[in-house]
C-alpha cells in the first residue's frame, strides 16, 4: 500500500466523484473522497483531468439507472487518453447482482465495481487493480458496521452524519431494503463525538441521516439521541431525515418542541392519500392516522414546516384513490412535496402486482398533482412575506452572484443581497417576496 501511495503522490493523481441518489449517497461520497485523499489522491476539477473516476449510483427508480449507464459509457474515450485512469462504479445499483453484471459486461473498461457495504475496502480494491491488473467486483452483504473511515465533508456550514444504515420496512414498491440491507444503528457515543467536533471546524448545521430515523436504536432511542446532541454538543442547528409516519412518537414531538436547535421542519413521506393503496404499499398507517399525526405535530410545534414524498400510479391506483391523494394534499397543505411516478423495481412485491398503471394515466396524474402542490407551495411561501427569519447563510446564490442564499429553520431557501463574507453566519432576513421555490428578502442591519 505504501508503494502505491508513493506512486499516487509522485504522479499527483486526482479523483473525481459523480453521485446520484439521496443524501445518504452524497454523504458516502464524502467518505470515499476521504479514503482517496488518505491514499494521496487530490481532487480533480472535472472528469477530464481525473485519474480516478467513480460513479456512486442509485436505483430507486428506473430513470436513475438509465442515467448511470449513459454516463459511464461516455467515460470510454477518457480511458483511451489516460493510461493511469481507473474507473469505478459503486452504490445501490451495484449492490444488485444483475445490474452489476450487466454493467461489467457492457463496459469492459470499468475496473472496480462494489456495493453499499464495503466502501472501506476501496483502497485494497485499488491496490489489486494496480498490482494484479485484475478487475474487482465485490458486493457482499455485511451485517457489521464499517463506518470508521476518514471523511472529506463538502465546504460550507452544513454537515451530514449517518446515524443508521439499512431499512427493515419493505414498503412493497421500494428497492432500498434489498440494496442497503437490514437496519444497523451506530453507537450513540460515536455519533455525539462526531457532532461535537463539527462546530470547532466551522459547521453550523448537522443533518442526521437514516432511512427511518424513528427506529434508531444505538443503545438509546432517537428522541434520547436528539436530547443528548442538544445537551452535550454546541451545534446550533440539527435536522434529520427521514421519519416514517408509522412510528413517529409523542416523545419525539415533545423533544423537538423543547429544543430550539432542532429545526422546525419534518420530512414525513405520505406516499398516497388512499388508505387502500397505503395498505398495498405496506406503509402501516391509514390516511386518517397520517392526518391526525400532522395535526398533533402542528399543535405541539407551532410554525413547523411539513414536507412529503408522494408516489402516483402505484399498481391498482384508481381514479378514486388518486382523488384521495389530491384531497389529502389540499387538506394538509404541505410546505413542499417530492412527487414521483411509480417505477416498478424488479424483486419488489409491487412489481409483481396486477393492474400496473399505463404511462398515459401516470403522466396525467403527476401533472395534476404537481400543479396543485406548486400552487400550495407558492401560497405558503407568500405567507412568509413581512416576517423576519433567521437564515443560516450557505453561500453565494447560484441565480444571482450579488445575492447570498441560505435556509430558514423551516428549510425554506432564502435569497438576499449581501457580501460573501456572511457564509456560515446566521443573518436576520426580512422576507419581501415568496416565490415557488425561494423566498426573497433583505438583511436587517444589526445595531452597532
Ligand atoms: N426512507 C425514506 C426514503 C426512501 S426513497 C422514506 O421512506 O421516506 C425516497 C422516496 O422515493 C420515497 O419516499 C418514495 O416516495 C420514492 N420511491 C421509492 N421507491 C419508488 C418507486 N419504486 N417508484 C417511485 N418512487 C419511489
Ligand atoms: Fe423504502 Fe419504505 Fe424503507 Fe423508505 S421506509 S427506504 S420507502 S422500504
Ligand atoms: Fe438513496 Fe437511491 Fe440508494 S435513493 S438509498 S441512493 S437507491
Amino acid at each position: 500500500m505504501n508503494h502505491l501511495k508513493r506512486e499516487i503522490k509522485e504522479k499527483s493523481l486526482k479523483y473525481h466523484i459523480i453521485t446520484y441518489g439521496c443524501q445518504m449517497n452524497s454523504h458516502e461520497s464524502e467518505k470515499i473522497a476521504g479514503l482517496l485523499e488518505e491514499m494521496g489522491y487530490g481532487p480533480a476539477d472535472s472528469k477530464e483531468d481525473a485519474d480516478f473516476i467513480l460513479f456512486n449510483t442509485c436505483c430507486v427508480r428506473e430513470n436513475a439507472e438509465q442515467k448511470t449507464f449513459g454516463n459511464v459509457g461516455r467515460i470510454k474515450k477518457l480511458k483511451l487518453k489516460n493510461k493511469d485512469l481507473l474507473v469505478a462504479v459503486c452504490g445501490c445499483m451495484m449492490q444488485q447482482k444483475q445490474a452489476a453484471q450487466k454493467l461489467l459486461d457492457t463496459f469492459p473498461f470499468v475496473d472496480i465495481v462494489f456495493g453499499t457495504h464495503n466502501i472501506h475496502e476501496l483502497p485494497n480494491m485499488i491496490l489489486a487493480v494496480k498490482e494484479k491488473h485484475e478487475r474487482v467486483y465485490q458486493a457482499p452483504e455485511l451485517t457489521e458496521l464499517h463506518d470508521d473511515v476518514p471523511q472529506k465533508r463538502a465546504a460550507g456550514p452544513l454537515a451530514s452524519v449517518n446515524i443508521m444504515y439499512g431499512c427493515n420496512n419493505f414498503c412493497s414498491y421500494c428497492i432500498v431494503p434489498y440494496v442497503r440491507g437490514r437496519e444497523r444503528s451506530r453507537n450513540a457515543e460515536e455519533i455525539i463525538r462526531e457532532i461535537a467536533e463539527l462546530s470547532p471546524h466551522g459547521y453550523r448545521e448537522v443533518m442526521l441521516l437514516g432511512q427511518n430515523v424513528n427506529s434508531y436504536d444505538g443503545g438509546i432511542g432517537f428522541p434520547q439521541l436528539l436530547t443528548r446532541i442538544c445537551e452535550e454538543t454546541d451545534i446550533p442547528r440539527i435536522r434529520f431525515m427521514t421519519s416514517h409516519p408509522k412510528d413517529l412518537s409523542d416523545e419525539l414531538i415533545s423533544v423537538i418542541g423543547r429544543y430550539p436547535q432542532i429545526c422546525r421542519h419534518i420530512h414525513l413521506p405520505v406516499q398516497s392519500g388512499s388508505s387502500r393503496i397505503l395498505r398495498e404499499m405496506n406503509r402501516n398507517y391509514t390516511r386518517e392516522a397520517y392526518i391526525g399525526l400532522v395535526e398533533k405535530i402542528r399543535k405541539n410545534i407551532p410554525g413547523i414546516a411539513i414536507t412529503t414524498d408522494i408516489i402516483v400510479g402505484f399498481p391498482g391506483e384508481t381514479e378514486a384513490d388518486f382523488a384521495d391523494t389530491l384531497s389529502l394534499v389540499r387538506e394538509i397543505r404541505f410546505d413542499s412535496a417530492f412527487t414521483f411516478v411509480y417505477s416498478p423495481r424488479s424483486g419488489t412485491r409491487a412489481a409483481e402486482m396486477p393492474d400496473q398503471i399505463g404511462e398515459e394515466i401516470q403522466s396525467k396524474r403527476i401533472i395534476e398533482l404537481v400543479a396543485l402542490q406548486n400552487e400550495i407551495t407558492e401560497q405558503r411561501n407568500r405567507e412568509y412575506v413581512g416576517k423576519t427569519l433567521e437564515v443560516l447563510v450557505e453561500g453565494i446564490s447560484t441565480r444571482d452572484p450579488g445575492h447570498m442564499c441560505g435556509r430558514t429553520s423551516t428549510s425554506k431557501m432564502v435569497n438576499f443581497p449581501g457580501p460573501p463574507s456572511l457564509t456560515g453566519e446566521f443573518a436576520d432576513i426580512k422576507i419581501t417576496q415568496g416565490k415557488k421555490t425561494t423566498l426573497f428578502g433583505e438583511m436587517i442591519k444589526e445595531e452597532p
